[in-house]
């Protein structure tokens, strides 16, 4: 069955206990069931957390030639890795870029994202509910 990669980067796995009024009160556990269920049939979810970013890094490689597409929220790393960059731009399939808050109404370091230099999508601001589209839009991408 083919798999949807969902990374979450830095701090996220705090999620739901990490600034609620700017993330909100879901957990980590909550958005990978949220997106799990966004899935179309056909489509499984393989959700991973880290807060290292040689880790994510090593996860998208492994994604190369596996996975139909990626959903990354990096995190802090959206706005600092080129690395992160580079790993995403030797995988073949969709990118979509998730952010729970709205970056470009907050300090302008969150502005600027590496990331969405190779990401087929972005969103923002949508709360966790970005995380079902982005799941979603790749189901159709790769379906
Ligand atoms: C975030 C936004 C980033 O600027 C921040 O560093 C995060 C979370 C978001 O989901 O809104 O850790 O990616």
């Amino acid at each position: 069955m083919p798999t949807i990669l969902l990374l979450n980067g830095p701090n996220l796995n705090l999620l739901g206990q990490r600034e609620p009024a700017v993330y909100g009160y879901e957990t980590l556990a909550d958005v990978e069931a949220l997106a799990q269920a966004a899935c179309a049939s056909g489509f499984t979810v393989d959700a991973r957390q880290s807060n290292w970013e040689g880790q994510l890094i090593d996860w998208i490689h492994e994604a190369r030639g596996n996975a139909a597409g990626i959903v990354i929220n990096p995190g802090a790393f959206t706005h600092t890795s080129v690395a992160l960059l580079d790993a995403l731009n030797a995988f073949e399939g969709p990118v979509i870029e998730v952010h729970i808050s709205q970056v470009h109404k907050r300090e302008p370091f969150r502005h600027h994202s590496y990331v969405s230099k190779r990401a087929d999508g972005v969103i923002a601001g949508l709360g966790v509910d970005g995380y079902a589209a982005a799941v979603a839009r790749i189901c159709r991408l790769a379906g």
